[in-house]
């Protein structure tokens, strides 16, 4: 069983995440999280959030609509531009995204150059294609009672241009000195050709971005600083092995089409390298098309200087369920079956258990005990099922650093055993001391 098969078997068994709509055989692209997987979700978003905007004093948050007036789309670009290359097998008539389907294409791949490669299907491995055409992945809906292109609308497919299209109001509402950012976390969908690698890839994913507003003239300065604190962020609070991070210069071709310079950051997840997200320069490139959409200045006004200008962005953007995977899989220990999740994102922080179910002054004890520590650190979860031996287990499958027993010491000292995930050493605390 390679490794991220065994992370995917992990997380149905222990409820961290299933496939979507599993009642009825799944639904492509699609993943429900689970208690103990909306646990960390919201731990990794909770912290994303206090990093970069709570402890910060030039991050401002929105939560804007998914739904958003289509002009939005138009202004910026991905009416036009947020394709990829489709081919369809004229044999089987499966789809497929073209530069996929062999190493070194890229999303630009023509018919000419793919015809070269003589590439298989790999459904019924016939050699016999349709054209490439452009295959835009905005979800269309409609909105109000009428159908039609008046009624036109798509599901967001970044988070981003709910960012941009506040940023007046923000810098009139809350004057920020310049540099600034504005950071939002929230759903984006993509209609992609080939969802795959577990939630790597979907059709409905979580971003978490930053449109983070500087002088043209520093932009460079700027990004240096951002990508250091992207790495401080992903090594210190997601406690990711920084051996497994690659950051790669994109190349001019590669590159979203907004963007003058991108780096990836590649994450070594169990099936090969990955992005696991991006740091790209803007430019002006949103707030000029958006002032030419709307007609509507988007100068700053510097308050020192009095310098007017459009401001450039630096834009550090993550999908949380990549980094979800990057947590997980770093902190998964298959051959010991120990999940060494970062304390801080771990679900639980305790277990609490009587040493045995049938002893009604051990259950007692231990209740007061799981009393005392859920008001104190509200993650704590209660065990008592199995034996001793089986319980541990189960924590550490999901990530509890620490399980506490009560047994018959307990009753005479006050004292309770407290094993520790890791080492799974044991020491005898009082309880008010944890
Ligand atoms: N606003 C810029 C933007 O959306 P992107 O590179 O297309 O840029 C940013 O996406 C990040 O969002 C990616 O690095 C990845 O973490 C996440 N992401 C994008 N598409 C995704 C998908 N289909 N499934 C899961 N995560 C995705």
């Amino acid at each position: 069983m390679s490794n991220l098969d065994s992370i995917v078997s992990l997380c149905k068994r222990r409820g961290f995440i299933f496939p979507g709509s599993d009642i009825y055989g799944g639904f492509a692209g699609t993943w429900d999280f689970g208690p103990l997987g909306v646990m960390l979700k919201k731990n990794i978003m909770d912290t994303w959030w206090s990093y970069w905007v709570d402890k910060r004093d030039d991050i401002y948050g929105v939560d804007a609509d998914i739904i958003m007036n289509p002009r939005t789309w138009l202004a910026s670009g991905h009416t036009a531009t947020f394709a990829d290359p489709l081919i369809e097998c004229k044999a089987c008539h499966g789809r497929f995204r073209a530069d996929k389907l062999a190493k070194g294409l890229n999303e630009h791949v023509t018919d000419a150059e793919f015809e070269q490669l003589h590439v298989k299907c790999p459904t019924c491995g016939m050699d016999a294609w349709g054209p490439i055409r452009m295959f835009n992945m905005m979800f269309k809906t409609h909105v109000g009672p009428v159908d039609g292109d008046e009624s036109l609308a798509y599901l967001r497919p970044e988070t981003a241009q709910g960012i941009f299209v506040n940023y007046k109001n923000i810098v009139d509402a809350c004057y920020p000195d310049i540099p600034f950012g504005i950071a939002q976390q929230g759903k984006a969908f993509r209609n992609e050709i080939s969802p795959r690698d577990f939630i790597l890839r979907d059709r409905e994913c979580t971003q978490m971005e930053i449109e983070y507003f500087v002088h043209p003239d520093t932009w460079e300065t700027e990004f240096e600083e951002l990508l250091k604190e992207t790495d401080t962020f992903l090594e210190k609070e997601m406690g990711l092995d920084m051996n497994k991070v690659n950051h790669v210069e994109v190349a001019e071709e590669d590159r979203a089409h907004y963007s003058k310079r991108t780096v990836d950051f590649m994450f070594n997840y169990p099936n090969g390298e990955e992005e696991l997200m991006g740091l790209a320069y803007r430019t002006d490139f949103d707030l000029r098309n958006i002032e030419h959409e709307s007609g509507k200045s988007m100068d700053y006004r510097d308050k020192m200087t009095g310098e007017s200008f459009v401001p450039h962005v630096i834009e550090p953007s993550v999908g949380v369920e990549r980094l979800f995977l990057a947590v997980l899989s770093d902190a998964w220990d298959e051959e010991k079956g120990v999940l060494r999740l970062p304390e801080n994102l771990a679900p639980y922080k305790f277990c609490v258990s009587p040493l045995l179910k049938n002893k009604p002054e051990l259950v007692k004890k231990a209740e007061e005990v799981y009393k005392l520590l859920k008001d104190k650190y509200t993650f704590v979860t209660w065990d008592d099922s199995g034996n001793i031996g089986k319980r541990y287990k189960k924590q550490d499958e999901i990530g509890t650093p620490k399980c506490i027993v009560i047994d018959f010491d307990t009753l005479e000292d006050g004292t309770v055993t407290v094993r520790d995930r890791d080492t799974s050493e044991q020491i005898r605390v009082k309880p008010e001391d944890l």
